[in-house]
């Protein structure tokens, strides 16, 4: 009577205390089999009774066992941690800007305020406004000089090498005087390292007018050097060649990081090169229609990799394309 008392009362709440109620009662070593042992110790005339009660109470607690493994069983799972409504919400992190976009932004601020318009181009391109457009003959060697990814044959489309595909596109839909820039992604077949990578950026500006001189390149390369890497920068233009552009130049800024004390990114020669400028060609204004008896201009190129890597001294490329937080981050909050 008194164990099946016990047994009525004991509470099943979780799977422990389920499996506690079996061994106390169910199993081999425990109370209701015990009882069970015990019938050989009764007097004859009462084994009956006495077994029957046992009996009951085997049942009794076998039955409860079941029915509580069962709703145990169906219980979901997640009611465990409840959910306190009280408590401030977890804050998500704050997305930031790329550190591309961020210098891309800030060179079509200064562009634009020189009196840039910007203009767009595909980067798939046809033979025409990658190459011939400008001025590269059909064998030349300078074809070689940027890896180009083909997409078809026999007519060529390929994947724009250079945005200055753009600046084809814009002269021959445009009469000067244009004053134009554009901002894209080009390819070239490279390696992926440190240094290069075979997807960038380019920024491409040009300006077309009556009597455009080489000295209005040059203040103008200045004045953009100026206010994207600060005042006391300085730059440098040496000679090189472009099929494009006729005479040709290399342009280096005074290194920004060892302010020409000599450091690794400079080589220490206390420039860097940022990119390429001269005056377009006569033969590209006259494949888009343009008199070069009239009209004379000036173009430029540059990396926005290349730029934003002397801004914030990043050494390594494959960052930018990486997308690992912990490069991203730095950058947070410069909305
Ligand atoms: N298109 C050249 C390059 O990709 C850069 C350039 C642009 C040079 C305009 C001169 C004038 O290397």
């Amino acid at each position: 009577e008194a164990l099946k008392k016990e047994v009525e009362a004991f509470e099943i709440t979780n799977e422990a205390t389920l499996e506690q109620f079996r061994q106390q009662y169910l199993s081999k070593k425990g109370a209701i089999p015990e009882l069970m042992s015990k019938i050989k110790d009764i007097a004859p005339e009462e084994r009956r009774n006495y077994g029957a009660a046992v009996n009951a109470l085997k049942q009794l607690a076998e039955e409860k066992w079941r029915s509580h493994k069962e709703r145990l069983e169906q219980l979901p799972e997640a009611v465990e941690p409840p959910i306190d409504l009280t408590l401030p919400p977890l804050t998500e992190p704050m997305g930031g800007v790329h550190p591309l976009s961020i210098v891309r932004r800030q060179i079509v601020q200064v562009l634009e305020r020189m009196g840039f318009c910007q203009a767009d181009g595909p980067e798939i391109e046809d033979d025409f406004h990658n190459f011939t457009g400008l001025n590269f003959p059909p064998d030349h060697p300078a074809r070689e000089m940027q890896d180009t990814f083909f997409i078809e044959r026999n007519p060529d489309i390929l994947l724009r090498t250079h945005t200055s595909s753009v600046q084809i596109r814009v002269m021959k839909n445009n009469r000067p005087p244009m004053r134009m820039f554009s901002v894209g992604r080009v390819y070239r077949n490279e390696a992926i390292s440190a240094r290069a990578h075979c997807i960038f950026h380019q920024i491409e500006g040009f300006f077309i007018d009556k009597a455009v001189s080489f000295a209005d390149l040059k203040q103008t390369l200045y004045h953009f050097a100026k206010e994207l890497f600060g005042k006391e920068t300085q730059i440098r233009l040496r000679p090189s060649y472009f099929p494009f552009t006729e005479p040709s130049a290399e342009l280096d800024i005074s290194c920004n990081i060892c302010k020409g004390k000599g450091c690794n990114i400079c080589k220490y020669s206390g420039w860097v090169e940022i990119g390429g400028a001269g005056m377009i060609h006569p033969n590209v204004l006259e494949n888009c229609g343009i008199d070069p008896e009239e009209y004379t201009g000036f173009a430029f190129g540059m990396g926005l990799e290349r730029i934003t890597m002397l801004k914030y001294q990043i050494k390594d490329l494959r960052l930018f394309t990486e997308n690992d937080w912990r490069f991203l981050e730095q950058f947070e909050g410069l909305f």
